[in-house]
């Protein structure tokens, strides 16, 4: 079966595509390269294309016999999206749209979708379950939901179902360094803190303290890209036997503060450095992570990489790409 991929050529994208022909898929990318790479892409037809513009979208149908979708494209970041919530909406909803509306068109059913934890908002409960209250506290988390609901009703009116596969904190790079995060300028703390580490950037700040957390940093749910890309074609397995739409979270199960993933770097990379505490960023909440049992029940997917992989395989690669694709490493 050919899937087509949406924002193959970005960081998560590139993972699941060389995930998706370990596993023997044909697949053809789909993106506009506004933030992926091309060099990210290999061994598979590259389309250069834009969701926002229906001609390119209905033209992928047209010219391969596309049996299912994962759908990446999007844009990515909270802060942004909170001063430009038309270019979060417009490319996030509007994208979905015309994708679903081309699928439907052409009478392709069946779709995963690149959702967000940012769904659920400030949670009442961690680790957050699939019934978490979803009251997104950023656009881009609304921007999610709203594509979500898209899918939704694309299933009701012309039986296109979905998967919403709600990730966690993405992170790390492929184990043998060739394939990366190479988001620019990084927004994360792991790539940020590689960026520090490489002489890329003056400082590094953790985004205030004093939460009501063991070390007072925030704790997130770090997931393994790799991870990550199988438990998408988990999700294409789901949908071609036949599953009703769902959604699933992606997280490992377990929290680390941001004080663990700087202590995890001092110990993986040998290098001592400073850290600065900057102020907090509003909304975040004090600790997240992920119940993930629906997924591992209803998929049969399970993650195999913890903190320190994570942070070994980003190292990797940042230290053999310390200029991203083009340069250096395999
Ligand atoms: N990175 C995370 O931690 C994280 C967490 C939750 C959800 N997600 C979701 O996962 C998906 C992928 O995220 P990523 O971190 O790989 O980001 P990324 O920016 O590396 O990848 C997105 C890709 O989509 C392409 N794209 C964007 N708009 C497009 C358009 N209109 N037409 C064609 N291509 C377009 C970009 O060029 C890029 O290659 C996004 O939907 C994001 O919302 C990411």
């Amino acid at each position: 079966m050919t899937i087509l991929v949406t924002g193959g050529a970005g960081y998560i994208g590139s993972h699941t595509v060389a995930e998706l022909q370990r596993q023997g898929y044909d697949v053809v990318v789909f993106d506009n390269l506004e933030h992926g790479h091309r060099e990210a892409v290999r061994g598979c037809p590259f389309i250069l294309g834009d969701l926002l513009n229906p001609d390119d979208i209905g033209r992928a149908f047209d010219e391969h016999d596309i049996g299912g979708v994962i759908h990446f494209a999007a844009y990515v970041e909270v802060d942004e999206s909170m001063r430009n919530p038309t270019k979060y909406f417009r490319n996030n909803v509007q994208g979905t749209v015309n994708l679903a509306a081309a699928m439907a068109e052409h009478g392709v059913k069946q779709i995963v979708f690149s959702s967000s934890c940012s769904v659920y908002g400030q949670p009442e409960v961690v680790p957050i379950t699939e019934e978490e209250s979803q009251k997104p506290e950023s656009v881009y988390g609304v921007s999610k939901l709203m594509a979500e609901q898209v899918l939704r009703w694309f299933d009701v009116c012309h039986g296109l179902r979905h998967v919403a596969l709600r990730y966690f904190n993405a992170s790390g790079a492929a184990a043998d360094g060739s394939l990366g995060d190479e988001y620019k300028p990084a927004t994360r703390i792991i790539p940020v803190l590689m960026e520090y580490l490489l002489g890329q950037r003056p400082r590094f700040f953790i985004n205030g303290d004093g939460y009501a957390t063991p070390d007072g940093t925030c704790i997130r749910d770090y997931i393994h890209v790799d991870d990550l890309a199988t438990a998408h074609v988990a999700a294409l397995r789901y949908l071609a036997a036949g599953s009703p739409s769902a959604a699933f979270n992606l997280g490992t199960g377990q929290g680390y503060s941001n004080l663990e993933i700087v202590n995890t770097v001092r110990q993986i990379t040998e290098l001592d450095f400073e850290v600065e505490v900057g102020p907090r960023r509003p909304g975040d909440p004090p600790m997240v992570w992920a119940d993930n049992r629906k997924a591992r029940r209803e998929l049969g997917w399970e993650p195999h990489y913890g903190l320190r992989e994570i942070i070994e395989h980003a190292w990797r690669w940042h230290s053999s790409h310390p200029d991203g694709y083009g340069q250096g490493g395999p």
